[in-house]
């Protein structure tokens, strides 16, 4: 490690130990959570549901891991899809011009399965529209029922390394069988992303029209399977790292 990365890493080190920036984060996504400022965001030209911090963190992990596969639950406009995609073309990009072959975007290597309850169908001719729609695969269903994990483990059939982001129904029983059902799927050193963690530390009733809240979310779930996984740790460092994030203790790393 060269003295930069040193510095950043020590850095990082003491944000995470800094009580006043921890607050001054979790000050932040409480106000903004409020006013839905996840939504405001779009990625090469799709919406989506994310804080700027977490797709920084998703370019990094994309970029260290390689995956040759990325599965994502939770669809809704596509934007989080696209950038899956946008970061497998480029690393498809990259290897064309280090191992100097030609690149064929006809045929993408690297590819996205995502998986939705409902896909809707003007996200769907969206989607489908878009430039970096060859390397997409949409499958419509609950995530966690038998017919849709069967066509999710068949996408992994002869891929590398397998990465995973859980951002669909948010309740502890439904991302802990998510957890259960993917969590497999995730390749050792890869990642499983589980998104909106940050509903436990919202205050009690944040959500008054939806099924979680504190004590039934996807941090509640996440601690539930790891007491049962010790191959899978939480990576602390991006948390420190990132101090504002949908996805605190979310970012798990399966070690072995
Ligand atoms: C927060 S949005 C996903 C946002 C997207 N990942 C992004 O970053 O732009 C959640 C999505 O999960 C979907 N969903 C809800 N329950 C689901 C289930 N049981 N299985 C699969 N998808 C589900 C909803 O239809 C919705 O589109």
């Amino acid at each position: 490690m060269n003295d930069f990365q040193q510095e950043v890493r020590e850095r990082i080190a003491a944000n995470g130990r800094d009580t006043d920036m921890r607050e001054a984060g979790q000050a932040f996504l409480r106000l903004s959570a409020e006013q839905r400022y996840s939504y405001n965001f779009a990625w090469l030209g799709r919406p989506i549901i994310q804080y700027p911090q977490d797709m920084v963190a998703m370019q990094e992990l994309i970029w260290r891991v390689r995956p040759d596969l990325i599965i994502e639950t939770g669809i809704a406009h596509g934007g989080s899809l696209i950038l899956s995609a946008s970061m497998l073309a480029m690393l498809d990009y990259c290897d064309a011009i280090e191992n100097k072959q030609l690149l064929d975007p006809a045929q993408p290597r690297r590819r996205v399965v995502g998986v939705d309850i409902d896909i809707r169908a003007h996200n769907r001719t969206a989607i489908e529209a878009h430039p970096l729609a060859n390397r997409i695969d949409m499958i419509q269903g609950s995530s966690i029922a038998p017919e849709v994990l069967e066509q999710v483990r068949h996408h992994t059939e002869g891929r590398k390394t397998v990465l995973v982001c859980l951002d669909s129904n948010h309740t502890h029983d439904h991302v802990l069988a998510e957890l259960e059902a993917y969590a497999p799927l995730v390749t050792p050193g890869s990642y499983c992303v589980t998104f909106d963690t940050l509903i436990e530390d919202m205050p009690r009733g944040s959500y008054p029209d939806r099924p979680w809240d504190v004590g039934n979310n996807p941090k509640t779930a996440v601690r539930a399977f790891l007491k049962q996984h010790p191959e899978f740790e939480v990576d602390w460092e991006i948390d420190h790292q990132l101090l504002v994030s949908v996805a605190p203790e979310g970012y798990l790393k399966r070690v072995r």
